[in-house]
């Protein structure tokens, strides 16, 4: 979403400046080219140095610095950029902005722009909740900018209240959220993806159950990059400790039964259904209400067989793109080819999990992909989230085919 974007990150003199560095690094990583201006405020915070070693371009702070002859900097920057971010935005610089105000470097090309205004207030309390604040916030609101909602936590006054900065994480999901809403011509608009996620857990009684080691972040990337390309995304996860992306709507489930009834109530709606999560096989026959003591030497477990959720899928499919994920430690290609045909999958993503960057818990993977009537495909070593956007690219290709 963020690759090849222009963004013109603007610096206002709070407290929070130190951690609008971590901000534009993630903004780089997601693969947007990033400029940096501040107010003369910031600069008593972080030094103008740190940022231009982390945007590597010149930092701009001086309206009347003109480095480049034909060029006047704030207009340069201002047309220059695709998104404008103010984080953190100060009370001072919010009024300013909300009155039209150009006495600074930061404000002259935040007038001067056209592109979205995304703005990050963060301040005292008691400032943010000031009726002249709240007047200009709801100004700039009208005036078609985008204003995140500071958190509520400990603030640097030493007191908890709201006005805290965001996670930087949190901020740049909002952004892409944000960028996605004004893009009209996304592959996935209005479309429904129905993604599950995570291992499955199996209750034996109250404290034990039967699980494996998958992390759901496989789920959670192509959460993120079905959302991307426009999707309304509905994740169905059995995995507790992963964030959800911002914009996707989360069915917590917990055992293959309930991950079953979810996908099921989900199915008819579904444009694209894909099966990342590692779905116990077997169930234990009874779920004790009481945890089981320990007093015989030997202990047996009834299992039963869960229903195979992608073969039932693929018995019911009518328009939906069904795409399998197959973990495996031997024989990787045939179990997948088998699966494509018996399960009536249209794609089966398949890891050898046994590899050192490949599968479970790791943040990277290396997959074939297998579709009917088509040579696999092979995606070498790369982070979870990029095979997630070649997986959807390829699944598009084919849908439209
Ligand atoms: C230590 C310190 C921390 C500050 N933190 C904030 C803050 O978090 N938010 C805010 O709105 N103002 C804060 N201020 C006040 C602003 O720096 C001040 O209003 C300044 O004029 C803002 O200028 P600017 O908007 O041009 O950057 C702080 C000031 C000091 C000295």
């Amino acid at each position: 979403m963020l690759k090849g974007k222009k963004i013109a990150v603007y610096v206002t003199g709070g407290i929070a400046v130190y951690k609008v560095s971590d901000l534009v690094r993630r903004l780089i990583k997601a693969g947007a080219t990033v400029k940096v201006a501040m107010t003369k405020s910031a600069t008593e915070f972080v030094t103008p140095l740190t940022f231009q070693i982390l945007s590597k371009h010149h930092v701009y702070t001086d309206t009347f610095d003109e480095r480049e002859g034909d060029k006047v900097s704030h207009i340069h920057l201002a047309d220059w950029s695709d998104l404008a971010v103010v984080a953190p935005a100060t009370a001072n610089s919010l009024a300013k902005m909300a009155n039209g105000l150009a006495d600074d470097f930061v404000s002259t090309a935040l007038l001067a722009t056209t592109a979205p205004v995304f703005i990050v207030p963060a301040m005292n309390q008691h400032m943010l909740e000031n009726p002249a604040t709240v007047r200009n916030i709801q100004t700039l609101e009208d005036d078609g900018r985008f204003v995140m909602e500071p958190d509520t936590g400990f603030l640097a006054e030493g007191y908890t209240g709201k006005g805290r900065f965001p996670e930087t994480e949190k901020i740049v999901e909002t952004i892409q959220e944000f960028l996605l809403n004004k893009e009209p011509n996304l592959p996935l608009k209005n479309k429904k993806v129905v993604i599950t996620a995570g291992g499955t857990k199996e209750r034996i009684d109250p404290v034990r159950y039967i699980t494996n080691d998958s992390s759901g972040k496989m789920g959670y990337s192509l959460a993120i990059a079905a959302r991307n390309l426009g999707a309304d995304v509905c994740l169905i996860s059995a995995s507790k400790t992963l964030q959800t992306p911002y914009g996707v709507s989360l069915i917590p489930v917990e055992t293959a039964q309930q991950m079953h009834h979810a996908v099921d109530v989900e199915f008819d709606t579904a444009s694209i259904v894909i099966m990342s999560a590692a779905v116990s096989d077997y169930r234990p026959e009874q779920v004790l209400n009481e945890k089981i003591k320990k007093n015989e030497q030997e202990m047996i477990l009834k299992l039963v067989k869960n229903k195979d959720i992608l073969a039932t899928l693929g018995s019911q499919k009518k328009h939906q793109f069904l795409i399998g994920f197959a973990a495996e430690t031997t024989n990787v290609e045939e179990y997948a080819k088998g699966k494509l045909v018996k399960k009536k999958a249209d794609m089966i993503v398949a890891n050898d999990v046994s590899k050192p960057h490949a599968g479970f818990n790791k943040d990277t993977n290396e997959v074939t992909i297998f579709m009917v009537d088509e040579e696999p495909v092979e995606l070498s070593v790369n982070s979870k989230q990029a095979i997630a956007e070649e997986i959807l690219a390829i699944a598009l290709t084919k849908m439209t085919k």
